[in-house]
């Protein structure tokens, strides 16, 4: 299928789904409001701009800059949130509640209490949507938490012991993660006081890094060693090679298909993340051996990536550590339910033969900035030398 046509039906979907979540949502509320007709017009008018407010931000952004664009921003991206929530809890109180009364109903005449159990439960429905969206809110933005784990590498030399690598991902510069989130993200690197610092992808949103400002203080984060980073995703949609550039350029050593080795110690190698690659998923065990030729066999192995993908080829490569991100864990419902189809793992740690992947949940966020089962986090490992 031609790229433009992929294009056409993936935004097609998207307007579809959008579309339909917001038929849905509308529904619910005509139950609970009871709108005379000329309140059905506001609200339907409302519901519209509220839908668009998110991709008109982004048109606003692109044609007359962040600023402009900002409080249509902070509108369409809770709003955003607040959807995903809002579908969530109506859909649970639907399935829970009012299908097996509408069962019962079928069968038979249904309980007594069935009206005003739908009445009181589609309100709580409600109600729920609003306060879990606060409570998303209010989590997303007191982030990111630090997060400290100790990992023991079987070759590590004892020299290295204590080493402390610090893993931050996903931060999206640009549109709502500005300088007020950014000064955030510092405060957060100060404390954690890594030896090194690693960035597994999506650093920014802005067009090929905007004027470079933002990506600047990344490169100056608190890390005694130069910062390491990979490619996200996001890198290729917001300029591709130029964007990667400026993030050179800012002062952060991308490893594309490569690797550099610390203190004669310890091996740490980077791939770009699959949208970069003609073949996409397809090309990434190669691009690991890639990355991994000419390593030291001695010495242990950390493979950044940006996407939990392909963790079987790298156990079998000889990686130990193997550090991603990209899935936020879930973020904003229900896309925790929906990434754990594409996804083996969407958060925190789990083992493929010698090797241990950790899943970061991001230290910004992408769209909705809602989290309701996790929090923004850089992640401090304390490496540990068994030998
Ligand atoms: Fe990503």
């Amino acid at each position: 299928m031609p790229v433009w046509l992929r294009g056409i039906l993936f935004v097609l979907t998207v307007v579809a789904v959008w579309s339909g979540v917001h038929v849905y949502l509308y529904s619910k509320f005509a139950v609970i409001f009871q709108p005379d007709k000329a309140a059905k017009r506001w609200a339907i008018f409302a519901l519209v701009f509220l839908a668009a407010s998110y991709f008109l931000a982004r048109g606003v952004d692109s044609f007359f800059g962040r600023d402009v664009a900002l409080p249509l921003h902070w509108i369409g991206a809770v709003w955003l949130g607040y959807v995903g929530v809002a579908f969530s809890v109506f859909f649970l109180y639907d399935i829970l509640l009012n299908l097996p009364l509408w069962i019962a109903a079928k069968v038979g005449s249904g309980p007594v209490w069935a009206e005003k159990a739908k009445y009181w439960g589609i309100r709580a429905a409600m109600l729920a949507g609003i306060l879990v969206t606060v409570f998303g809110l209010v989590r997303n933005f007191s982030g990111p938490v630090i997060k400290t784990y100790e990992i023991a590498l079987d070759k590590l030399p004892k020299s290295l012991d204590g080493f402390v690598l610090v893993q931050g991902s996903d931060i999206h510069l640009g549109g709502l993660v500005g300088d007020w989130y950014v000064s955030r993200i510092e405060r957060a690197f100060e404390k954690a006081d890594g030896d090194l610092v690693v960035l597994t992808g999506d650093l920014s949103d802005e067009h090929n890094g905007g004027d470079g400002a933002l990506l600047g203080r990344l490169g100056k984060l608190r890390s005694k060693k130069p910062i390491l980073a990979v490619a996200g995703n996001h890198e290729r949609y917001s300029g591709g090679e130029p964007l990667v550039q400026k993030i050179k350029d800012s002062g952060i050593d991308v490893l594309r298909q490569t690797h550099r080795i610390i203190d004669d110690g310890l091996v740490i190698a980077g791939i770009d993340d699959s949208v970069f690659m003609p073949n996409g998923l397809g090309d990434v065990p190669a691009a690991i051996d890639e990355s991994l030729k000419g390593a030291p066999a001695e010495l242990p192995v950390i493979l950044l990536s940006h996407r939990p993908s392909l963790m079987e080829h790298a156990a079998k490569a000889g990686v130990d550590l193997m550090l991603t991100g990209h899935t936020h864990g879930g973020q904003t419902p229900p896309f925790g339910v929906l990434n754990r189809f594409a996804f083996p793992v969407i958060k925190g740690f789990a083992n493929y033969d010698q090797m241990k992947l950790y899943v970061t949940t991001g230290t910004a966020w992408w769209g909705a900035p809602v989290r309701v089962f996790n929090s923004p986090e850089i992640v401090r490992f304390v490496l540990r030398s068994s030998l």
